[in-house]
């Protein structure tokens, strides 16, 4: 009875205008809307992510008319929409199709604002499926299924196979045709992962206050800033004991490359410990220099790798230092947002959170 009675009433204040159209999904969606209120898809406008300003100002305020809200705020037609929904609810759940180009993909939407798409592999041919209510127990107890605000598609095969992701996040090449995020990002058919699985993982709680249901997609996005820790268990460390010293082996299930954004940098830390005393081993760097015409060059200028020490399928880093039985090795894979050169670059060394070492992985190897 509670519910049918806020049904009402949400239905009838529903045409008086929300601040933004997510707060409408917030009413039935909200912890879903909280786990995006704290997601980087919330964070990508100029106004909500430093890092992205300050390369934006940098390289672009007079140089060209690069399209970057296409990607980073593309649901933003006011200054408080860039701050509290720059790719809104609607915007990702109305993506059609993904339209593939040189220089960047598109999205194609329907432009529709009550009819979304979503996964579900139980119901994966049902289209236009509508709200309604069964009763049973001769007319004691009524049941409500699906939604009464909007319509739902199931049959998007985008929505299975991760594809829906890739309008944004497949290249972005600079005016030399150089793609600067090169995540190397492919969808393959017998990949038991997707983008979505991965960064988007079903976790406890219901999807809407309208019905239960025991988990939800995690719209918080696991990622480089928040849950990273649940995405090391795709990622193998092994270490090998060698004649002249050790190897440690890195086996990466991602479909794509890892810490492939400009500007980032992934980083190994190995210890020995031997005899209570713990040796640090020198760090080891993942990352890709960009050049033009030989020197160094930020990103949006280059028309070149100079070096390039990512993490592809795999990967073995050799270290000199000889193991002797008893040893402990400890392996530590992680990254920083941003490395400290390119914080001084990018004139933002004061803001210690973005150039912190944060942990993927870690894990040690008794000999
Ligand atoms: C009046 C309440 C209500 C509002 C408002 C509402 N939804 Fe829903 N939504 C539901 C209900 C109920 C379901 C069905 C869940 C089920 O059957 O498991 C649902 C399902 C969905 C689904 C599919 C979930 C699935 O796996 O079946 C998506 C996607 C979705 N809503 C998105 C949105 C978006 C985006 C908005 C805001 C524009 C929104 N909803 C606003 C109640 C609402
Ligand atoms: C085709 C879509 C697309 C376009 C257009 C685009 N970006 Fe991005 N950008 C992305 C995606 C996706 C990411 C996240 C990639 C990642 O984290 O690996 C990103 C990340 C970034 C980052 C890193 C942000 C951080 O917090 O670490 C910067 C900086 C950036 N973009 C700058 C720009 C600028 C400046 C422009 C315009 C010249 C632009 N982008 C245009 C999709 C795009
Ligand atoms: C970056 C794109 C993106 C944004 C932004 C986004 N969603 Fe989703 N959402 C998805 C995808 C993809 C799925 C399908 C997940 C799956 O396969 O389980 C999904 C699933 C859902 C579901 C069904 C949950 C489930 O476990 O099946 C609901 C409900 C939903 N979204 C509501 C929302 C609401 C409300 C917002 C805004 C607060 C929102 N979404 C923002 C991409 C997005
Ligand atoms: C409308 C464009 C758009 C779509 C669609 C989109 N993203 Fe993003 N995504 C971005 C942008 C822009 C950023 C970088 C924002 C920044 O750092 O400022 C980003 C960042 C990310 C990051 C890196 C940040 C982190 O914390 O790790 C991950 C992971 C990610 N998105 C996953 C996904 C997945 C999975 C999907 C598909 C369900 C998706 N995105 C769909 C635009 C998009
Ligand atoms: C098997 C799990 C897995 C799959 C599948 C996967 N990823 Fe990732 N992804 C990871 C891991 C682990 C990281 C953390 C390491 C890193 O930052 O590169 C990551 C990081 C990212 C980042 C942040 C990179 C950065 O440094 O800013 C983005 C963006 C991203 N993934 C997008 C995608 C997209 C888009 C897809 C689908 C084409 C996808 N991922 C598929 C595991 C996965």
């Amino acid at each position: 009875m509670k519910t049918f009675t806020f049904l009402l009433l949400f239905l009838l204040t529903c045409n008086a205008s929300f601040a933004n159209d997510n707060k409408v999904c917030q009413k039935c969606h909200p912890l879903i809307y909280k786990e995006y209120y704290n997601s980087i898809h919330r964070k990508s406008s100029l106004v909500n992510d430093k890092i992205y300003k300050a390369v934006f100002e940098k390289e672009h305020k007079n140089r060209e008319k690069s399209n970057c809200k296409a990607c980073h705020s593309p649901s933003a037609k006011t200054p408080q929409e860039a701050k509290e929904t720059p790719i809104s609810c609607i915007y990702c759940h109305t993506i059609r199709d993904v339209q593939e180009g040189d220089k960047v993909n598109k999205n194609i939407l329907t432009g529709k604002k009550k009819d979304f798409y979503t996964a579900q592999a139980d119901k994966k041919n049902e289209s236009k499926v509508k709200y309604g209510t069964t009763t049973s127990f001769f007319g004691l107890i009524k049941q409500s299924k699906n939604s009464p605000y909007h319509q739902i598609e199931y049959n998007n095969e985008n929505y299975y196979n991760g594809n829906v992701c890739m309008g944004c996040h497949s290249h972005v090449n600079n005016k030399n045709g150089f793609d600067i995020i090169m995540l190397d990002a492919y969808i393959d058919k017998k990949d038991k992962h997707t983008c979505i699985s991965c960064h988007m993982p079903q976790i406890m709680g219901s999807k809407t206050t309208l019905r239960d249901s025991k988990t939800h997609a995690y719209h918080g996005i696991a990622g480089v800033h928040t849950m990273s820790q649940s995405l090391g268990k795709y990622i193998k460390i092994a270490v090998k004991k060698e004649k002249n010293g050790l190897s440690v082996k890195i086996t990466n299930k991602a479909n794509h490359a890892l810490f492939g954004q400009a500007y980032r940098e992934g980083v190994l830390h190995v210890s020995i410990t031997r005899a209570n005393k713990t040796t640090l081993l020198k760090p080891y760097i993942f990352t890709r220099v960009f050049g033009n015409n030989r020197t160094e060059s930020m990103p949006f200028v280059a028309d070149k790798v100079l070096k390039d020490t990512l993490i592809y399928a795999n990967k073995e880093i050799k270290y000199t230092l000889k193991l002797q039985k008893g040893d402990k090795v400890t392996v530590t894979l992680g990254f920083r947002l941003i490395s400290k050169k390119a914080a001084k670059e990018l004139e933002l060394q004061n803001d210690d959170e973005l150039s912190r070492f944060k942990v993927l992985k870690t894990v040690s190897f008794q000999l």
